[in-house]
């Protein structure tokens, strides 16, 4: 059987919202049975994104919004929703800010009708808000503050000034590394109807 493909397609201005998409990727590539690539708007390939099973979207929020250039790879996808080429495969989003709230709910809600008007299915991220978890999630009662910004509808990140090699932090990384996971699982089992690995 062909493994099961996930592409996660983003864009970043200045690196922080890209260091999230890998951490997503490494997350996925935890599931072995599933392949799992990496483009930019940039470099983007349609003819990859057709034969995924699941597209993973990801832009910072700029000006409360997706950015321009992602905005720009959204339209350009106006030809596939004519056809309703990516009808029926999975999706998820992420979104990374300078701000707490920055209005990054906004751009998840943006990216999932956009997955909604491509008659996409959406995975949600799936990780208890940090403040609410002191029983039910060891990992972030202990050590790291997963989805400290309590985000439901994908996973939430946020830099500060530094670089990408400093900001957004661990806890960030991490929840966006189970995010990875729970969307290769979740591909895994859409494809072939197991958990997989
Ligand atoms: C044009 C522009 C608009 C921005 N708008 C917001 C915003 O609405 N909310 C927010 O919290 N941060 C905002 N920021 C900060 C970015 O979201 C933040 O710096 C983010 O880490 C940039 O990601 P990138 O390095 O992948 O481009 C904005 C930055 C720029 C350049």
């Amino acid at each position: 059987m062909i493994k099961p493909r996930i592409v996660i397609i983003y864009h970043s201005g200045y690196g922080h919202t890209k260091v999230v998409a890998q951490a997503i990727q490494r997350g996925a590539e935890e599931n072995t049975a599933t392949e799992v690539r990496l483009f930019s708007v940039e470099e983007v390939d349609w003819d990859v994104l057709l034969d995924a099973d699941c597209i993973v979207f990801g832009s910072p929020t700029y000006m409360g919004s997706v950015s321009a250039p992602f905005k720009e790879f959204m339209d350009k996808s106006g030809k596939i929703w004519l056809k309703q080429q990516w009808k029926d495969k999975l999706a998820a989003g992420f979104t990374n800010a300078g701000s707490l709230s920055g209005d990054k709910l906004n751009v998840l809600i943006q990216l999932a009708l956009f997955a909604a008007q491509h008659g996409m299915n959406w995975i949600t991220l799936g990780i208890v808000p940090s403040n609410h978890n002191d029983e039910g999630n060891g990992e972030a009662a202990s050590v790291l503050r997963l989805n400290r910004m309590g985000s439901y509808l994908g996973a939430m990140a946020q830099s500060g000034n530094d670089s990408p090699e400093v900001t957004p932090p661990t806890d960030d990384i991490r929840t966006a590394e189970l995010f990875g996971k729970r969307i290769a699982d979740a591909t895994y089992r859409w494809v072939a109807g197991a958990p997989g690995i």
